[in-house]
Order: C-alpha cells, then structure tokens, then sequence
C-alpha cells in the first residue's frame, strides 16, 4: 500500500465544558469535504483522542459535524479511487476505511452525525456509524450513496449498516440507484433520528446533545406498513425482494453493470450474519470492482460532467456570464412551454410569446401539468408548484420581454419564419439582451445574418422531453461574442442541464452523429435484418433504445426531414437509406401517430413490432426476414458513429473527444458504462476502427468511407483522446 506523507488539519476534536466533544470536518484546501486519505488518517487520530477521552470520562457524547456552510461530507476522493489499479491495494485502503468506522461504532460514549447540506457516499457511511443522525430540513440536505454510478458499491460499511437500519427495501432503493434523498424522507425510511428546521438546526443539536440515548431509539421514526415487515422481516420476504430487484437490475442494465449485482449478493449472503463477514465481502467484491473497466469509464464519465460543470476551454477566458433572472420565450410549443416551464422551476420568471392565443394558453397547460406531475412524483410542494406557475406568464404582445436578459427562440423550423422573429424580437427587447434559437437543424450563421446585433446571438439547443433530457447544445455562431457563450452556458447549468458548446454545422453534434446510425438501420432492413434484430442489437450493446424505436420516437416525418438537411449539408454519404425513404412517403408517423416500426397504445405505449411494416419499406427489402450476424449489425451502427465523430472533430464542431463523449452520453443515452463513444474507439484503437470501416467500404461502398482524421490517427499510432484530450 502506498503511504501518503501529506496530513491534513480536518477534522479537529474538541471538548466544550458540557463535556460534549466536537469532531469537526473543514478542510481550508478544498470547498466541500472529501474524505481522501490524508483526511482518514487525521479522522483516525481524532478519534483515538475521542475514544481516550470518553474513557476517562471527560467527554458524554461525540457529534460528528461539518464546518462548510451547507454541505456535511460529499464522499471518498474519486481521484484516489480512480487511481488504483491494483484490487489488493484497493482490498487494504478499503480495510483501513472500514476499520476507521469501526471505530467510530464502538466508541465508548453516544456519537450524533448533525447533517446540514449534502451528505454522500462516505459521509453517509460515517453518518451510519454513529449511533444517531440528525438532518436539517434545508433543501441543500441530501442524503444518497452515488458509488453505483461509479461502478462500485459502498464499501465502508454502507452497503452493510444501511439495509440493517432502514429495512432491505429502503436501503436497496438507495444502493442501487445512488439517488439522492431528502431529509423527510430520510426521517420516513429510519434514517435520521430527527429532523430540525435549518434556522434553529446548531440549537436543536445542542440541545439533543445534552441527553443523548445511549442506543438508537427502538424502530426510530420509521414507519413500517405490515407489506413492508413482512418483505423486510422474515427471510422468505427477503429472498422475494432481492431476487425482484435482481431481475429488476438485468432488465434495465442488460447485465452491463456488474456493481448493482454484487450489492444484491453481499446482501443475499449477509444480510443477517455477523457485521464482519458482511464487510469483508464488501472489500473484496469492491475491490474487484474498482480495477474494473466499467468502473474506470464511468468515473471518467463523473469527470467529464464535473468538467462541463466547472466550464470547459470553451466558456473561460474573461469573459463572465450576465445573469439572467428573467427570460422570453419566442412560440409556446412542445418546446416553448418545456423551457418556460424548466426555467421556472429554477426560479426564473418567464414569459412566452406566441403568435396564437391558444398556442400560449397550451403552453401555459403544458407547464402546469408537468408542475403537477413533480407535485405527485414529490419533487415539489403544491405550494412551491403555484409559486412556480406564478412566475410563467404569456402572451401575443412584445412588451412582455422589455425584461428579459435572455430570450430563447423556439418557433417552426422554417429560416424564413426564424429570421423575421428573431429580427422583430431584436427591435422590441434591451440592446444587452441576448438571443438564442432552439433550432435542431438550421444554421445559426443563416439567422445571425438577419440581426443587427450577431454578438449577441447563439443556438441553445434543448433535446425533447426539455424536463428530461439533460444535454444542451450550445451554438457558438461565427459572430457570437465571448460573453454569450458564457451568459448562456451557466444559464444552461442554473437549468441543471450538462451544456456542451458546438459549432454551428449541419445537425450540430448529436443529430449529426445520430444520423448516420439511424441511416444505417434503414440499409440494415434493406439487407433483410428485422426490426427486432436490429434494435436488439444496438441495446445489447447498450444504447437505451435501438434506432428504430428512436426513429419511431422521434416522428417518421420529423426524421425524414432532419436526414434529408444532413444530407444537404454533408453530402452523399448521408443519402437516406431507400427503406427510411420509401417509409417516410407512407401515413406512418411514429409513435405519435399509433404506428412506425411498433404499434402503439392510445396512451403511447409500446405495444408490439408492427409486423405490416416491412411492406411499406419499399423494393430495396427482401420479402423474406434472414438473420445477419448480431456482430455484424452492431459494427455497421457503431462504426458509421464513429466516423462522423471523427469528421465533426476535425472540422472543429468541438474540440475535445471528451465533448463528443459526454454530449452523445447526455442526448442519447450512449452507454455510460462505455465511458463514451470515442472512448471505446479507443479501446479498439483508432486502428482498430480503421480496419474495420475499410472492410465495410469494400462490402458497402461509399458510405462508409473512412474520415481522414480516422486515417490520420491510424496512422500515427494515437487514440482520439491522446490527440484531442484537452
Ligand atoms: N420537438 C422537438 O423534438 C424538438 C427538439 C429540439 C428542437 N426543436 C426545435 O424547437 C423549435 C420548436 O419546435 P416545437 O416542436 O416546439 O414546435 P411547435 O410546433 O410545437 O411550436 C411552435 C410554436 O411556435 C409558434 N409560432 C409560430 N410562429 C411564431 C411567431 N412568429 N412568433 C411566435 N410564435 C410563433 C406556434 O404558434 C407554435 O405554438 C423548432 O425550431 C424545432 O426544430 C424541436
């Protein structure tokens, strides 16, 4: 193992003259506490002075606390954790965390964890340690065990002490999904103790202190159902309820994520054994796991989103973004009323402009029903839902934007439309004000042409469902100035969306790189692949959803629209498959209209395959289905990805590789556990892909002619992120 020399000054240990010791985490190196090796060390030493002076008497009770404003302890370093390579080396780290909670546990005096602000992985671990934990009821408390997401599962006793205090049901909700929780609902399912309002939280602490219990309250606040006890308390309801969730897992994750399992057989086997053996599996599965090539990708995955979070080379220089407390909204659509609606929900007040009385009052609908749908969901109070709708307003006039720093234009897809409402918009808003277009697909340089002010213009691109999808697109146009760039990325952050800048270019990045891959399922049926192969396929390699779902998804219409503009703006290699053409000519519009490739309910549910299509597919498809190679249909949809990748990165629509990654992670699901799609380019190396798309030219043609950049790095022996890391 290697020894760090660094120590840290966090935590210290006090004793006040009630006798009431105070360990207290506040590392003046970083903003939020980490609990990284230098800082277990010290915690260590903390507690062996804790547990002297409990001994002797001098102290009644241990609070473990944080001295950062709003936030208790955020977790392990996932830098460390990224590093090891070596499972034994990671069994020991691991042990030596484990014996430091141990220690925590088997103090000689009470220990109370007072929680205000986020709480994740090792904090909540610690937290579970004590013997009680007190939450503030502020919004920032939240309490979650993200080491799923990272490939690993938590391993300083959490996956153990968790499910033994909260109930197996309750605990596997965590463990396994790694979201975040509430401090009410951490108070519902055993969690915390107490929970004390924020203005009061040090004096209740104080207070609580004064007498605390020796052992946690008998069933503490939890409320168990006779369902929940039954599932939860006897070892055939146990059983049940791993081997759902087990199922439950393989379904959604396809078996690609092997944390998830290992949870699940941690608490198969120990759930009710003695603590220790539980603990000793949980270091050495998770061991196996860290050096593991998931884990590996997605902790590169939390780096490129804590990267796109930071600000990327492309938001920094001096330029510091404007902040915008009130937004326009141009046409109250799908779209329009998506935004109006999430811009509320972050405390912006909104107001949409259209050209019809009913489209605003739709708008306004549309954002009251996914209001209410958070309300159900307990996302949101009913109050802060009115409170919400109260700052969404509407209406046909242009007066209503006099206030906005921003105003995002969401109208028809037609340049002559955009152009003439972003040139009267341009006349009736502040001349600081700043403009950007929610286009899919038109160029952003075009519509600039119109204004007298192009500086201060840009595309923001939202995905479909806008509450949903996290990516953003934002268009950086030849004219469009530093400060836009900047205002317009931390507004898309203050949306809780991930924004990646692109160039302006046909599709942008994601469609541009969809495209292809939706293309190419059309010639796969025109080689005779079902549309249930084909789908299959692309999620067995992991995208949620295969393309022809995606384009039934998306619109038939609205598809064929967008290939035909990547067509023109990329040239023949995009030429849509005969299949998609002779498709796009029918009455099939996807699952909005009931019917493409699958059948759909009246509420738009998937039902079945829709065994009639192939004979609106045209001539190009054979009457009869034969079986390609699984392998085969996957190389041609990953290759035809790649390459378009390469050839956006060479003309400079990004600049990284990482770009490319997280933007195809966020707007269309590519497999995290990849780590992104030049990511696992680069497990093949760029040779590798090379090989592979010359044998597809030859088989193919043309439309699989290798990019030059693939040429390129094949050539001089480097992976895309050696050459486009930074
Ligand atoms: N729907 C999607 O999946 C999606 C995804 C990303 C981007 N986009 C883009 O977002 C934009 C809007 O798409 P949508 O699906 O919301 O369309 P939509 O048809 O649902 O809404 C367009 C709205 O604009 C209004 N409008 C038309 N002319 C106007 C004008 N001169 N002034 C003000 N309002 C006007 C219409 O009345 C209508 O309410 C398009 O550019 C589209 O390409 C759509």
């Amino acid at each position: 193992m290697s020894i760090a020399t660094k120590t840290s000054v966090s935590p210290t240990f006090e004793i006040d003259s009630d006798d009431i010791g105070w360990i207290t985490f506040d590392d003046p190196e970083r903003s939020l506490n980490v609990l990284a090796e230098p800082v277990m060390r010290r915690f260590a030493e903390m507690l062996d002075d804790a547990r002297a002076a409990g001994r002797e008497g001098q102290v009644k009770v241990v609070v473990i606390r944080s001295g950062k404003p709003g936030s208790f302890i955020v977790g392990a370093d996932v830098d460390e954790i990224a590093a090891i390579e070596d499972p034994s080396e990671a069994e020991q780290k691991i042990q030596l965390g484990q014996a430091i909670l141990n220690d925590v546990e088997t103090l000689p005096v009470p220990t109370v964890a007072a929680i205000h602000g986020t709480c994740l992985g090792g904090g909540v671990e610690v937290a579970l340690a004590c013997t009680h934990r007190l939450l503030s009821d502020a919004k920032k408390t939240k309490i979650g065990l993200p080491e799923v997401t990272l490939g690993i599962l938590p391993t300083w006793g959490g996956t153990t002490r968790l499910p033994r205090l909260v109930g197996l049901q309750a605990a596997l909700d965590l463990l396994l999904t790694g979201k975040q929780i509430d401090a009410r609902k951490a108070r519902r399912i055993g969690f915390a103790a107490e929970v004390y309002p924020e203005h009061i939280f040090q004096e209740m602490v104080g207070d609580f202190v004064q007498n605390a219990p020796e052992r946690p309250r008998a069933g503490s606040q939890r409320k168990v159902n006779l369902v929940a006890r039954l599932l939860d308390g006897t070892a055939l309801g146990r059983k049940l309820v791993l081997r759902t969730a087990r199922k439950r897992v393989l379904s959604s994750t396809g078996g690609h994520y092997p944390a998830p399992l290992r949870i699940l057989d941690i608490l198969d086997k120990h759930q009710t054994g003695p603590l220790e053996q539980s603990l000793t599996a949980e270091a050495s599965l998770a061991a196996e796991l860290v050096v593991s090539a998931v884990s590996k990708n997605l902790v590169h995955v939390f780096h490129m989103r804590e990267a796109a979070r930071r600000g990327t080379s492309a938001t920094s220089g001096d330029s510091a973004p404007r902040t915008v407390t009130n937004l326009g909204v141009l046409g109250a659509g799908i779209m329009g009323g998506g935004i109006a609606q999430l811009a509320a929900y972050n405390d912006v007040r909104v107001y949409m402009k259209d050209i019809r009385h009913d489209a605003v009052t739709g708008g306004l609908q549309h954002a009251r029903q996914l209001f209410d749908k958070a309300v159900k969901r307990r996302k949101l109070s009913t109050r802060g839902a009115r409170q919400c709708m109260e700052i969404v307003t509407g209406g046909l006039e242009y007066h209503g934007l006099s206030a906005a720093e921003l105003v995002v234009e969401a109208v028809v897809e037609r340049m002559d439309v955009k152009r003439a409402v972003l040139r009267e918009t341009e006349q009736n808003v502040d001349a600081a004000c700043l403009l950007a277009t929610n286009t899919s697909s038109l160029s952003v340089d075009e519509m600039a042409d119109a204004l007298k002010r192009p500086e201060r213009f840009c595309g923001m691109h939202f995905f479909n469902p806008v509450h949903r999808m996290p990516l953003v697109e934002v268009i950086r146009g030849s004219a469009t100035d530093a400060v836009s760039i900047a205002t317009v990325y931390a507004f898309a952050l203050k949306l809780g969306k991930i924004p990646v800048v692109v160039g302006d270019g046909p599709g942008f990045l994601v469609n541009r790189i969809l495209g292809p891959y939706l293309n190419e399922a059309g010639f796969l049926l025109g080689d005779g692949a079902s549309v249930g192969q084909i789908d299959a396929q692309a999620k067995q390699f992991g995208m949620p959803m295969g393309p022809l779902r995606l384009i039934d998804e998306v619109g038939i219409d609205v598809s064929a629209h967008a290939g035909a503009a990547l067509r023109e703006g990329l040239g023949d290699r995009l030429t849509p498959s005969p299949a998609l053409v002779a498709l796009g000519e029918t009455e099939r519009l996807g699952r909005k209209g009931g019917r493409g490739f699958y059948l759909y309910d009246q509420k738009g549910r998937e039902r079945e395959i829709d065994e009639s299509v192939y004979a609106d597919l045209g001539a190009s498809v054979p009457k009869e289905r034969h079986k390609l190679r699984d392998r085969d249909i996957r190389t041609r949809l990953v290759v035809q990805m790649i390459n378009e990748a390469a050839r956006a990165l060479d003309q400079g629509i990004v600049r990284t590789a990482a770009e490319v990654d997280l933007a195809m992670i966020m707007g269309t699901g590519f497999p995290p556990f990849r780590g992104g799609l030049l990511r696992f380019a680069d497990s093949l190396h760029p040779k590798g892909v090379l090989d592979r798309t010359r044998e597809l030219e030859t088989k193919h043609g043309a439309r699989f002619e290798p990019a030059d950049l693939l040429v390129e790095l094949a050539t001089s022996d480097r992976t895309f992120y050696e050459a486009f890391g930074t």
